[in-house]
Parts: C-alpha cells; sequence; structure tokens
C-alpha cells in the first residue's frame, strides 16, 4: 500500500451556514476511507481564525473548535510552501504541513463564493469542487441566470436592482415590480444561501418589507415571479465530462422552504427518488448538466429546480456549488439512490480534484515557445 494521501478537511467560516459546514465536515471526516487517506482538520472560526488540532485524535470539527490544544495555522498563497502553515503562539510561521488535496466543506461567504478556492489556486494546491468563476458565478444569483438563460435554459421571471437605487427611490422599484412580476413574488439577497433574507411578497406592503429585510444582507436584490411549482434536486458529479444523479424532491411543511424548515423543525420531508416521469427526469438530468457546464462547474454541485404545476414545464432555480454534505443531505442521497455510496462519493471527489489539478498545471504560465 502506497502512501497515504493528506488531505485538509476544512469547515466553519465566516458564513451564516458555519453549522451546516460543521456537520457537514463531520460526517465526511467520519466516513473517509482511513486506509487511503490522513485527514488534517482545519477550522475557520466565525472571526475567521484558522484553527488545526494539536492532537492527532481529535479530528472532529466540534474538537477542533472546541480543544484547549489547539493550534493556530494558516495557508499561504504561495505555491513552494505546499500545504499547511503552522505557527506559534507570536503567529510566527515554524513549520510547513504538506497537504495533497483540500476539502473545503465551507458553505455560503467566504467559502462557496470563490474566496478561498482563489487562495487555494494561489497556494497551489488542488482541492475538490468548482473553481473560482464557478463558485463565484454560482453564488450570485444574478449572473447565475445571466449564464443559464445564455445556455438555453428556461428561468423565471425576474427583476434585480441595487439596495441604492431601492434606498433612493423606493416607490418606483415597487411599481416596476408589481407591473413586470405580478403578486405573489420572491425578494432575495442575491448572494446569499440557506433561504437567508429570502421572503415571499403577496401585496405592496409585504414587498416593501421583504426588500427592506434583503437590504440588510445585500447590495443586489433580486425579485422574482413565484413558481407554483415542485421542487426538484439533482446531484451532478465529474469534471469536463459530468454525470446527473437521478432526482429528489423537497416537499416542504412550511409556505416555502425557509431557513427554519432547513434547519430548525425539519418539518420538510424528502423523496429520493421523486415520483417524475421517465422524460422528464431525463430532462431535468440533461439541464442539470448544462447548468453545471453554463458555470464552468468542477467536481460536484446540486442544481435544484421547479416543475411548474400545470405546465409541467422545468425551471431551473438555482446551483449550489458546495451544497449540505451530512450523509443525509440532498447530494449524497441522490448519489446513493444512483449507485454511489457515501465514502466513495468522498473518494471520487478527491480523485477529480487531483485530476483537474493535473489538467490545470498543463497550462503555460508564461509566454513559451512550443518544443518542435
Ligand atoms: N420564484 C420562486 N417561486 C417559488 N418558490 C420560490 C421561488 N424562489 C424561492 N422559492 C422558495 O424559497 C426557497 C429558497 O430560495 P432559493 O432561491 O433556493 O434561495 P437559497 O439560495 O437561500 O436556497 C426555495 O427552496 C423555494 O422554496
Ligand atoms: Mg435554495
Amino acid at each position: 500500500m502506497g502512501k497515504k494521501l493528506r488531505i485538509g478537511v476544512i469547515f466553519g467560516g465566516r458564513s451564516g451556514e458555519h453549522e451546516v459546514s460543521l456537520r457537514s465536515a463531520e460526517s465526511i471526516i467520519n466516513s473517509i476511507d482511513k486506509s487511503k487517506y490522513e485527514v488534517v482538520p482545519i477550522g475557520i472560526t466565525q472571526e475567521g481564525r484558522w484553527l488545526t488540532s494539536g492532537n492527532a485524535a481529535a479530528l472532529l470539527p466540534a474538537a477542533v473548535m472546541a480543544s484547549d490544544t489547539q493550534e493556530r495555522v494558516a495557508i499561504i498563497g504561495d505555491p513552494t510552501r505546499q500545504g499547511l502553515t503552522r505557527l506559534n503562539e507570536g503567529h510566527r510561521a515554524i513549520s510547513s504541513d504538506p497537504l495533497d488535496v483540500v476539502f473545503p466543506v465551507l458553505h455560503g461567504t467566504y467559502g462557496e463564493d470563490g474566496t478561498i478556492q482563489g487562495l487555494l489556486e494561489m497556494a497551489g494546491v488542488p482541492y475538490v469542487g468548482c473553481g473560482v468563476l464557478a463558485s463565484s458565478t454560482g453564488m450570485d444569483k444574478i449572473a447565475m441566470k445571466d449564464l443559464f438563460r445564455q445556455a438555453g435554459l428556461t428561468i423565471i421571471e425576474y427583476e434585480w436592482f441595487l439596495r441604492s437605487s431601492w434606498e433612493e427611490n423606493p416607490e418606483a422599484i415597487v411599481k416596476r415590480v408589481a407591473r413586470s412580476l405580478g403578486f405573489p413574488m420572491f425578494v432575495k439577497p442575491a448572494n446569499l444561501g440557506s433561504s437567508v433574507g429570502v421572503s415571499k411578497a403577496t401585496n405592496k406592503e409585504e414587498l416593501r418589507d421583504a426588500i427592506n429585510d434583503a437590504a440588510r444582507y445585500d447590495r443586489k436584490i433580486v425579485i422574482e415571479r413565484a413558481v407554483d411549482g415542485r421542487e426538484i434536486e439533482v446531484s451532478v458529479l465529474g469534471n469536463d465530462d459530468p454525470a446527473a444523479s437521478l432526482p429528489g424532491e423537497i416537499i416542504t411543511g412550511h409556505e416555502f422552504y425557509d431557513y427554519e424548515d432547513k434547519y430548525v423543525d425539519n418539518t420538510s420531508r424528502t423523496e429520493v427518488p421523486a415520483k417524475l416521469p421517465k422524460k422528464t427526469i431525463q430532462q431535468i438530468q440533461r439541464a442539470a448538466v448544462t447548468a453545471f457546464r453554463a458555470i464552468d462547474g468542477a467536481g460536484l454541485a446540486r442544481v435544484d429546480f421547479f416543475v411548474e404545476r400545470g405546465t409541467n414545464r422545468v425551471i431551473i432555480n438555482e446551483i449550489n456549488t458546495m451544497p449540505g454534505f451530512t450523509s443525509i443531505s440532498m447530494y449524497p442521497k441522490l448519489w446513493e439512490a444512483s449507485g454511489v455510496p457515501y465514502a466513495e462519493l468522498i473518494d471520487r471527489l478527491i480523485q477529480l480534484a487531483l485530476e483537474r489539478h493535473r489538467d490545470k498545471s498543463r497550462n503555460l504560465t508564461s509566454y513559451g515557445k512550443r518544443e518542435e
């Protein structure tokens, strides 16, 4: 048996989805094939401090975040360092700790949005999942829709505007969206996840409140016509030749799939696989792969759709480039139902990270003469 690959699993982060990330990472660390991989746990606190555990046995997020044997670490954007830099009390670099692959199990801001991917690119470390472009466009609901539309996917009618325009002339915006979209509508901050700041408005009064709320989270605000549809999700896995899983359905217990429903009272249920006609399943799978390619995805993404009641239209809602990854989350459950068990999925993602890194390493970074 060859040398074990050292996998840096990063969790936590400066994000509203910090807790969800801890849960995803815990599942991954528990299930990763320890005969092939050595886990190096890396926690990022809500304040953005990077920690690892000084105790080799304390691998799980709760232990790393709580332990009194915490060690400060950093990843530095210098590819000759090749991994994790350990710091002493005075924050001086004391040693380098090589990492073969990093799995950034971070959801939302500073994790799913291209920022940590940029750091890992600078550092020259292979990492699981989407690169900078796919992560950042997959995070911005407006950029994402532009790319989806270009790729020929069906999107929901929407309007967007800046917070500064809202503050300047709110009534003009209320009038405009009421005329172009009609009630009910959904109001969202452009760059968030987990339904934070998302609300449904059924009249002008609610619309104003909803926009004010969304404007607390982002400088860009999106408003969409409300779709009366079933919520269907598909998992995509691969690099240049991605595959789509069977779809699953979210059946919400609330007015819509809001934050409480997702993480607090869990009144929603999932149906895996979703009960849909074969033709619709194929249509959704093709659309999921198209969406993945449209943002230049790599590794993994979960693509979320509505199937409109009455018309059966397949409408794309969004793509998530680092979807929830506990063993009972939709992304791995859909692969499990499609024949890829959880531990194997982690394995495949690590291999895809290495493949992508090798492919990128072929690119010249200076003007070079072609060898004859
Ligand atoms: N246009 C819409 N029509 C109907 N329901 C919507 C619409 N947009 C969002 N929702 C509901 O709100 C939830 C969260 O919105 P979503 O755009 O997925 O944001 P997030 O990125 O926070 O998950 C969806 O899962 C769905 O239940
Ligand atoms: Mg969503």
